[in-house]
């Protein structure tokens, strides 16, 4: 078997078009444009790479997509400081604090209070515990960007997993863990057709690893090792999701060993190009969300 390629690049093409367009309505009824303000702490190259990509995409969706750059040693205090300022700033609809803060600067930043300090409205990660809770009672507010994107490729691949097995392999807050409560939801309240799948998390302590994977119709791989994936681990006609952008020399590659897996799954996602750019998607998807809700 040779799978289906799922391309993200495409579908993410698609969401962000439509976005466009209902950017461009809420404009047209006299709102200003929405407004995302990212913050980056430091000079991470990776994280400079995604700030910028995130303007960019803002940019080509009507979108008002600001960064605020602070040194590396700024501290807690100074960065603190300035989410309190875009909380109460009428003009941001977003805030996004990149991660990872760095380390090693002689600062050490409390992720945790920084996070926690974002006004949930603006919180467009969807990473604070208000809207983390809302996700877990099935009424979120924003869902979160990566796992959101997911559900949006397996969705508009026409790919249901109600009713069907799915392990995640990861436990992230921003990844595993509210992939898994997405998938598992009763209602809906997450997207069309994802709801209702019987869930399993598994992780580095998982006994039996390659077993566990084995017995999922959906396979979804957020771990950050790379090719830990391998083609034994998947069940022949799977669906396998990779979440993973790991840099192995000059080359990117996924969680997910894809030369083997393509060959035993039913559908892929490619590294680069599959899940990385419908997370961007979802972020301009949430800030005009959250535009509408500051409005309303
Ligand atoms: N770093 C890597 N992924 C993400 C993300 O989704 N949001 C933020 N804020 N930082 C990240």
């Amino acid at each position: 078997m040779t799978a289906v390629i799922l391309d993200g690049k495409q579908v993410a093409a698609e969401i962000r078009a439509d976005l466009a367009k209902e950017v461009a309505d809420f404009v047209a009824g006299g709102a200003p444009p929405p407004c995302l303000t990212a913050v980056l702490v430091g000079e991470d190259p990776a994280s400079q790479v995604y700030v910028r990509n995130k303007a960019r995409a803002c940019e080509k969706a009507g979108i008002d997509g600001r960064t605020h750059r602070l040194p590396a040693d700024a501290g807690q205090d100074e960065l603190m400081a300035l989410i309190a300022e875009l909380n109460t700033d009428t003009n941001v609809n977003g805030i996004l604090v990149q991660l990872p803060l760095p380390t090693g600067s002689g600062v050490d930043y409390d992720e945790r209070e920084i996070l926690d300090a974002i006004d949930p409205l603006k919180d467009v990660d969807a990473f604070s515990p208000v809207n983390v809770g809302l996700l877990m009672q099935g009424r979120p507010r924003f869902l979160p960007c990566t796992p959101h994107g997911i559900v949006q490729l397996l969705g508009r691949s026409n790919l249901s997993v109600a009713g069907k097995k799915v392990c995640v392999v990861g436990r992230s807050d921003i990844v595993g863990k509210p992939m898994a409560m997405m998938l598992a939801q009763k209602n809906g309240s997450c997207g069309p057709d994802v709801a209702n799948a019987t869930v399993t998390i598994a992780h580095s302590r998982t006994e039996n690893l390659a077993e566990v994977c084995r017995e999922a119709d959906c396979l979804i791989a957020a771990v950050g090792r790379p090719e830990m994936i391998t083609g034994d681990m998947i069940k022949p006609g799977a669906i396998v999701i990779d979440v993973g952008i790991n840099r192995v020399g000059d080359k990117l590659v996924g969680d997910v060993a894809f030369d083997q897996a393509k060959e035993i799954a039913a559908a892929i996602t490619p590294v680069p190009g599959g899940v990385g750019p419908l997370t961007i998607a979802m972020l301009l998807h949430n800030t005009l969300a959250a535009a509408k809700l500051q409005s309303g």
